[in-house]
């Protein structure tokens, strides 16, 4: 696309939202084309609203129209971890495996609206299962191979889950994680809340995994008595196709619940515009599937507009340092999507590993889920981008559906270490502390002010909880939870979370999560958790606990108690036992002044009058110092 292509797109979506949008939506391929584009309200009870009266079916959007166009084109490259693992499919044996596990899916019960829960590393089968769902109509929940027994229990429970599809061993670099085990263990735990009626099981590794009799199926053998053809579901666009949990300021995981037509949308239109596709581009978005960036753009994106996705199942540097970039060149990956986190750690293991490769392939590389820094951005473009490849920071979030800020290549002008511009239709705006817009240069809140096709429509079972979240604290206007300044141009840079959520590596976790989680170490009164800048990590998680009786702590049992409640992943770096946190009269955690004492900022640590005890601080600090 040319820049005048785009910047015609992005007028024509101000000046009359509702013709572009039908316009844009001919991208899909519907069994029964909208009229309608959106009757969306951010008033009242909410309403989320796109393409109401159209009736598609994702998966044949995804695969049977290519297969029409181009059967033999490869549609997934798949490399495991070792050289020898590797698998090609053209679009035809695609929607022929998918067809299979979909008539799997049926005959063992799972009927339109049901929810199937994905628990799979990155193996061929993790994006059929999503694709099988999509083509009978149910509704996955992908979950991530890291979260704990009973994070999962948690997310199976909520989602009323019927059928869950788990590996027996996944593979992480030379660690081994028992999938099956601790799936087995999460169902044990839900107890009565269960629903799952049945565990297909795909062998990654071979190991010997228990099987309960009648209950638990192995996947190959299932699909290897199933024919390849499967008659999509007509679905109506605004029926859900998947849920995906996310971390907020409130305990309880959130079950954002995307639809099929606007969703869908928004994946292709965002994968053309951002990327620039192009037809013959090997594209590789490094995020697992259990995040929303594998979900648009490993999986639903590249497949609607007919593209090759690769997917790999290994570590950036294992079994040694570079290998992704070996990825690349073995492969002639085009599009490189990754995070900022990546970019760090290979900036830490010198220049030289990624100069002893060519990558001669690339044409555009990307970053998602964190502020990727000047530096980081800059050194991206000039070692990986060898100075060529536009380089796209894009900011977006699970409720978004995909991208929304950013400089699409080849169409906006990049500014490192700035998100940039709303893409066509999406009306970005800064609200300030009394909800007023922010007009021209300024800083504040990051609000949309209109609804966009990728939305999510509401948070599972719990639409009160979606108003609450994310639309009362700039009323008429979507909240995202983040600050942004916007400077004389235009161009956007996120400031980062203004609620309680840290991100660590681009995992996005809620203090309160943390909060509850070591609460149930009897020998803590209190804890707070807050995020501190981290080198690798972008922020890193330091918790302050006051325990029961002084003297008396055990670090190791306060991350034992959050590794099994959610994940180790969120494990944090640093826990600190203190006699009391600071508190405001009223009793709330003064967040702020334990961030800059963790953070060693001990300039500027601001108002201390309004504490209850103001002494607290110099000790907090005392006590930091010497337990470090
Ligand atoms: O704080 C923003 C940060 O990640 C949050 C969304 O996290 P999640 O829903 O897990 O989705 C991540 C992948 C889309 C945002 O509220 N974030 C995401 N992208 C960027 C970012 N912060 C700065 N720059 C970005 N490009």
């Amino acid at each position: 696309m040319t820049v005048g292509q785009y910047e015609a797109m992005v007028r024509r979506a101000q000046q009359d939202p509702e013709a572009f949008w039908l316009e844009q939506a001919r991208r899909l391929s519907w069994q029964s084309a909208p009229r309608q584009a959106s009757r969306s309200e951010f008033t009242n009870d909410i309403r989320i609203d796109w393409f109401a009266d159209g009736r598609l079916n994702v998966s044949e959007n995804c695969l049977d129209r290519h297969v029409r166009t181009q059967p033999d084109k490869v549609a997934l490259l798949w490399q495991g971890q070792e050289a020898e693992q590797k698998e090609s499919l053209t679009y035809r044996e695609l929607h022929a495996r998918v067809c299979r596990l979909a008539n799997v899916l049926r005959r063992l019960g799972v009927k339109k609206g049901d929810c199937v829960a994905i628990h799979l590393p990155m193996v061929v089968e993790g994006v059929v299962a999503m694709l099988a769902c999509a083509r009978i109509g149910a509704v996955h929940v992908v979950l991530f191979g890291g979260f704990s027994a009973e994070g999962l229990a948690e997310r199976l429970s909520d989602s009323g889950a019927l059928l869950v599809l788990t590996a027996d061993v996944a593979r992480r670099g030379s660690k081994r994680i028992p999938s099956k085990t601790t799936m087995d263990e999460a169902i044990a735990r839900c107890g009565a809340e269960s629903r799952v009626q049945h565990v297909l099981v795909v062998r990654v590794t071979g190991a010997d995994v228990p099987m309960q009799p009648g209950r638990d199926l192995f996947y190959a053998e299932e699909v290897a008595r199933e024919q390849p053809e499967c008659p999509p579901e007509s679905m109506n666009a605004q029926d859900p196709l998947f849920l995906l949990y996310t971390s907020g300021s409130t305990g309880r995981p959130k079950g954002l619940v995307h639809g099929s037509g606007g969703y869908l949308l928004w994946a292709a239109f965002t994968h053309a515009t951002v990327f620039d596709h192009r037809p013959d581009d090997i594209f590789w978005c490094t995020a697992d599937t259990s995040w929303i960036t594998g979900h648009t753009y490993v999986v639903y994106g590249p497949l609607a507009n007919g593209g090759t996705i690769l997917v790999y199942e290994g570590l950036p540097s294992w079994p040694e340092p570079g290998r992704w970039w070996d990825v690349i060149d073995q492969y002639g990956v085009t599009a490189f999507y990754s995070s900022p986190t990546v970019v760090r750690a290979a900036m830490r293991e010198g220049d030289e590993v990624v100069r002893g490769r060519s990558l001669a392939s690339l044409r555009v590389i990307g970053t998602v889920g964190e502020p990727i820094s000047p530096e980081a951005w800059q050194w991206f473009h000039d070692e990986v981008g060898k100075g060529r490849c536009p380089v796209v920071d894009t900011w977006w979030q699970t409720e978004t559906g995909g991208v929304m800020i950013t400089a699409a290549a080849g169409c906006v002008t990049p500014r490192p270490g700035a998100a940039c511009q709303p893409l066509p239709g999406v009306q970005a705006a800064l609200l300030d502390t009394q909800g007023q817009p922010v007009e021209g240069p300024g800083e504040g809140l990051l609000c949309i002010a209109q609804s966009w096709p990728g939305q999510a429509l509401t948070i599972w079972q719990d639409h009160a909880r979606y108003r609450q979240t994310y639309f009362t604290t700039c009323p008429g206007y979507y909240f995202t939870g983040d600050g942004a300044r916007r400077d004389a141009e235009g161009d956007y840079w996120i400031t980062g979370r203004v609620d309680d959520v840290v991100n660590v590596s681009g995992h996005r976790i809620g203090t309160a999560e943390i909060e509850d989680a070591v609460a149930t170490d009897h020998e803590v009164v209190e804890s707070a958790a807050v995020g501190v800048p981290h080198d690798l990590k972008g922020q890193g998680l330091v918790v302050f606990v006051v325990p029961r009786q002084e003297g008396v702590f055990d670090p190791a049992a306060v991350s034992r108690a959050i590794a099994a409640a959610v994940g180790r992943y969120a494990v944090p770096e640093k826990i600190y036992a203190v006699r009391d946190l600071p508190k405001t009269r009223s009793g709330k955690i003064v967040r702020r002044l334990l961030r800059k004492i963790a953070a060693q900022e001990l300039d500027g640590l601001g108002d201390l009058s309004t504490l209850a005890d103001p002494e607290i601080v110099q000790e907090l600090i005392a006590s930091v110092q010497a337990q470090n």
